[in-house]
């Protein structure tokens, strides 16, 4: 026997059964997927953003630029090969792309203001466990033309609804980063900070102080939370033009409705940030990977891209976490058939071939059964396929033009016309 192919590290397939289940990371099936997926499409339109689809490989560069040199996504964890002499990377986030996008279409230039969604696989490699995956999936909405701040409320308003929907159990969280006027400022106050304590900090963050001090804030490191809860915070440095903006998101989500917490740690693993950051944070279930989604405003990215001038905002969900979260309160979509058919012998079989054939062009899920088994097998298949209604075809039914349907979950015998089957069975489908 030739020796198997295993999957890669980091990657999963998602099926519709449940192929294991391990203590540390409950198996979710496609079902949750699509559960997470179709709730999205359904929702996201009602705001005005529309579906964009990029590729999943770009340009080096793009993600350098965009995500920032010194973060970990682009220091150690992106997918980069070379392609006959140009440098590409299979994208580990899509804000980047989408941006690239815009600028190459020139879409500002036709219309004022854009608000796109996407949906698909990203790419990081990370250290993987529970909820962290080197190939995982994201929902995400950017809105493009809109300084805010009405538009950061409305989106975080939008996620708060989407989550609150699946029932998933989170806290928003929300911060503000200053911008191009008031951070320098901070970073600088930070740093000198930091310095004076970096013996205290672990290796990561005392390159940090130099290159990324920001990053320091949100370190899992115990040692260094200690040090960062004496920091500075950027709070006490904001410019009037940041205030009043993070005052107005706040308002706005209070008229809305939207809870929150305000968190001064949350300070994202990207570069591209300015003013309102916010993520939600699954108040269980996830362990250590508990953030659900996380975005924020990203008013210098379009003209650091090569665009002009244009302000964005926007936030990724993470699908095999929502999924996870979906999976252990037992929640699933998953479409089931309506009718199973099981034909006692070969005449019986082209007819019920036929039969699932007309009820499918009705609109209605039919399966038929290829196996020769005896009809309280055929039963039991039916009922471990989830179907609503079991049809056992014999002689004297195909004679008569007359079957009972039996319905799975109560047992009830519906006698239907086989000739009409399409129609009696939305009827007794409607009916109950
Ligand atoms: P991010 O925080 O890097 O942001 O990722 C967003 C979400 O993707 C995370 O909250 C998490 O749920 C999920 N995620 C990230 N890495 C992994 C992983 N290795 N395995 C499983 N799930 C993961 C961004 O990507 C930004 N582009 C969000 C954004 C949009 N900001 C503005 N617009």
């Amino acid at each position: 026997m030739s020796q198997k192919i295993r999957g890669v590290k980091g990657t999963r397939d998602v099926l519709p059964i449940d192929t294991y289940l391990k203590d540390d990371d409950p198996w979710v099936r496609i079902g949750h997927f699509h559960l997470v997926e179709q709730s999205a499409r359904d929702l996201f339109p009602l705001y005005g953003y529309r579906e964009a689809r990029t590729p999943v490989l770009e340009r080096t560069e793009l993600f350098v630029r965009g995500i920032g040199e010194v973060t970990d996504i682009v220091g150690k964890e992106m997918y980069t090969f070379d392609d006959r002499g140009d440098s590409v990377t299979m994208r580990p986030e899509n804000t980047a792309s989408l941006v690239r996008a815009y600028i190459e279409h020139n879409v500002n230039q036709q219309e004022p203001e854009t608000k796109w969604w996407y949906l698909g696989p990203m790419f990081r490699r990370e250290r993987q466990q529970r909820g962290r995956y080197r190939q995982f999936t994201q929902i995400g909405i950017e809105s493009l033309g809109s300084p805010g701040p009405r538009i950061d409320a409305e989106q975080i308003e939008l996620l708060f609804r989407w989550l609150r929907t699946l029932e998933i159990p989170f806290e928003m969280h929300l911060n503000t980063l200053g911008d191009a006027a008031c951070r320098p400022k901070y970073r600088e106050a930070l740093q000198a900070y930091l310095r004076s304590r970096a013996s205290e900090l672990c290796e990561d963050c005392q390159k940090r102080i130099e290159t990324n001090p920001i990053r320091v804030l949100d370190c899992k490191n115990p040692k260094c939370q200690q040090v960062a809860a004496g920091a500075p915070k950027m709070e006490q440095f904001l410019c009037e033009p940041c205030k009043v903006h993070f005052q107005g998101v706040q308002e706005m989500l209070g008229r809305l409705g939207v809870e929150f917490v305000l968190d001064p740690k949350l300070v994202r693993g990207l570069d591209y940030y300015t003013r309102t950051t916010y993520e939600a944070i699954a108040t269980s279930g996830l362990g250590s990977q508990s953030t659900v989604a996380g975005g924020g405003r990203y008013d210098g990215l379009v003209k650091e891209l090569g665009g002009p001038d244009i302000p964005g905002i926007g936030f990724a969900a993470g699908v095999e976490r929502m999924a996870l979260l979906l999976a252990q309160q037992g929640k699933e979509r998953a479409v089931r058939p309506v009718v199973f058919i099981a034909p006692l012998g070969d005449a019986e079989a082209a007819r019920a071939d036929a039969l699932a054939q007309q009820l499918r062009a009705a609109g209605l899920a039919a399966e038929v059964s290829f196996r020769k088994a005896n009809p309280g097998n055929q039963l039991k298949r039916a009922d471990a396929l989830g179907a609503r209604f079991a049809l056992v075809l014999g002689e004297q039914e195909l004679k008569t033009d007359r079957a009972k349907l039996k319905e799975l979950k109560t047992g009830a015998q519906h006698e239907v016309s086989l000739s009409a089957l399409p129609d009696e069975v939305r009827r007794l489908a409607t009916a109950g």
